[in-house]
């Protein structure tokens, strides 16, 4: 059995930044209200005519970690996407990576876990990795949000917080001898699929359906997010899938060099943070430029927290997300 590590990282966001202000001109929304709710001063959207989509974001992402890796193209032998907007409804966006980076045919892998989606893709670059099937798994979380939300009064409590951006990472066999993913764990709970989601166009909601509904009725192909519902359950989950990782490792919070959250809402991780008596030093935010960027907000964070110096061979690095179906999960790294 072998281990796995990140070998290399890279993130990608347009250059477009969408300030709170540039958002009170186009729904009954202020900055205050933002910033005190969500921690969030700005956010990038991708502009019509820049090139942006998910794929490429996740292209531009790639092509960093892979050289920070010391690797060439040719050297993946797996492709792990994390996307909720994918470019097309099928194929899924891996393939159009793969396509776009002209790796051949090594396999792409969609996967579906929308905030916790880079960790549930980096949990399965680990398996792959540990049983030897693989040396260098790419792990891609983007998102392009910016495309699908309702920019009108009735969509600000979701319009406001998401962002659009891409982040990513090289899983490779651990030859250092030292450290790596020491373990990854993930959970889900259904019963709550309703409570942040995207109805349509979907089997259930096909676009005629859709078509034929009145504009004023609830429209179900933009999100909906009971917020303060999801909320009440992120600050429990993100604490519990934190204490998990670390009770399995004999690890306890003072050891963590640096926690990764997903970047929801700036007021959950500060709530986390607090619960588990961490330091400032010890929590990576950065949602008040970006917000929320889903899939991508995990690689992001690291990659910034990582380029600033802030992350030290031998630390150890807690990523932990939580988010809709409701799925949740955390990965422990000796770096
Ligand atoms: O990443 C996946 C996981 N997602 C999360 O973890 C998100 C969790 N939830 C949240 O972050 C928060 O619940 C929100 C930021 C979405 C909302 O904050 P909140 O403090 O829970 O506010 P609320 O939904 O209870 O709304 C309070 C008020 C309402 O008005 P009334 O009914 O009190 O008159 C809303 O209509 O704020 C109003 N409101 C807004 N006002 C100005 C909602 N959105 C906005 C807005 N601007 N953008």
């Amino acid at each position: 059995m072998y281990t796995s590590r990140i070998s290399g990282l890279g993130s990608y966001v347009p250059e477009n930044v969408v300030t709170n202000d540039d958002l009170a001109k186009l729904m009954d929304t202020n900055d205050e209200w933002i910033q005190e709710r969500t921690g969030i001063k700005e956010r990038r959207h991708i502009k019509k005519g820049d090139g942006n989509t998910t794929s490429t974001m996740g292209v531009k992402a790639a092509t960093i970690a892979i050289e920070r890796a010391g690797l060439q193209t040719s050297d993946i032998e797996m492709i792990i996407f994390a996307t909720l907007s994918p470019d097309m409804y099928f194929p899924g966006g891996g393939v159009q990576i793969q396509d776009l980076m002209g790796m051949d045919t090594v396999p792409a892998l969609d996967v579906r876990n929308q905030c916790s989606g880079f960790v549930y893709a980096l949990s399965v670059a680990d398996q792959f990795v540990r049983t030897g099937m693989y040396k260098h798994v790419l792990v891609i979380g983007s998102e392009n949000h910016s495309g699908g939300l309702d920019f009108t009064t009735r969509g600000r409590n979701v319009s406001v917080i998401f962002g659009d951006g891409a982040g990513a990472a090289v899983v490779s066999r651990n030859e250092t001898g030292k450290g790596g993913i020491l373990s990854t764990h993930l959970h889900s709970e259904g019963k709550h699929k309703d409570e942040l989601a995207l109805q349509g166009p979907s089997t259930g909601y096909w676009v005629p359906e859709i078509l034929e509904k009145n504009p004023q009725e609830d429209i179900p192909y933009y999100p909906y997010m009971n917020g303060q519902f999801v909320f009440k359950h992120a600050v429990v989950r993100f604490a519990e899938v934190i204490m998990e990782g670390l009770n399995a490792n004999g690890l306890s919070p003072s050891d963590i060099g640096m926690l990764i959250p997903h970047q929801a809402n700036l007021r959950i991780s500060q709530f986390i943070q607090k619960k588990l008596r961490l330091s400032d030093d010890q929590v990576y935010n950065n949602i008040q430029r970006y917000g929320n960027t889903t899939a991508a907000s995990i690689p992001i964070a690291l990659t910034e927290a990582w380029e600033k110096g802030k992350i030290k061979e031998g630390d150890l690095v807690v990523l932990a997300a939580f988010g809709s179906g409701f799925t949740w999960g955390s990965a422990m790294i000796r770096w």
